[in-house]
């Protein structure tokens, strides 16, 4: 697929910010206790599935990827932004980054264990969604895990003119309903094992939802139909 033209936008955007985002990003030791335990639940499901590596994808400065390899699992990230994958492997030597989109991974058919995407989905045309999504399920083993993390609203779209640190940025970012996202999911043949929503209070600027599904396995996919 040739790349779609949005994407350069957000490598751009987040090559300029990446140093400061690195810098301001809460460590996930730091994140509220909900958000928490939805990274160690997904960790454990993983593990107990026993099918493989967990691909970050949009991974930014690699804290999230290196919070999951200390849960137990084999994680490594990808991220479109070239700055942001030399910041992670500058900071996790130990762990495997790359540069790539999740609009096209090149991962192949059934090799993932587990995908996490926290609060990398945003930047996606609400219309290309299902492309990344398909490609989650794609490359996902059957009974492997996924954990969608992010702003959730009532579809505003967003231009902000800054971002971290103040630097000029060009990307957009969406911020779909809760139920909308769910429905994208399922029709990318996911199904669902939690949904978490959380409210906006002083420690919490937006509402977020946290999605954590499953690529059905053959036998739960014949026990549906
Ligand atoms: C807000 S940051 C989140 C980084 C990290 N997941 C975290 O929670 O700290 C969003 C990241 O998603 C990446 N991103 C956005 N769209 C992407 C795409 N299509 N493929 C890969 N990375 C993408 C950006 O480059 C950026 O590093």
């Amino acid at each position: 697929m040739t790349e779609p033209s949005y994407l350069a936008a957000v490598r751009e955007s987040y090559d300029t910010v990446a140093d400061d985002y690195a810098a301001l990003v809460k460590s996930p030791s730091a994140l509220d206790p909900l958000s928490r335990s939805m990274l160690t639940a997904f960790a454990e499901l993983v593990r107990a599935s026993g099918r493989g590596p967990v691909a970050d994808v949009g991974c930014g400065p690699g804290k999230v990827t290196a919070h999951l390899a200390g849960l137990g699992v084999s994680p490594f990230g990808i991220d479109v932004s070239p700055k942001m994958i030399e910041l992670a492997r500058g900071a996790y030597p130990g762990l495997h980054f790359s540069v790539g989109s999740m609009t096209a991974l090149e991962i192949e058919d059934d090799a993932l264990g587990g995908i996490l995407a926290h609060y990398s989905t945003h930047h996606t045309p609400p219309e290309l969604l299902p492309v990344v999504f398909a490609e989650f399920h794609r490359t996902l083993a059957p009974g492997g895990h996924l954990l969608l993390v992010g702003h959730v609203g009532a579809g505003e779209h967003r231009r902000p003119a800054q971002a971290y640190g103040g630097h000029p940025v060009s990307f957009e970012s969406y911020r779909l309903p809760t139920d909308q996202l769910a429905q994208l999911l399922n029709q990318a043949g996911f199904s669902s094992n939690a949904q978490l929503v959380q409210e906006p209070d002083e420690d919490l600027k937006w509402k977020i939802a946290s999605f954590l599904a499953h690529k059905p396995t053959a036998e739960e996919t014949s026990l549906t139909s």
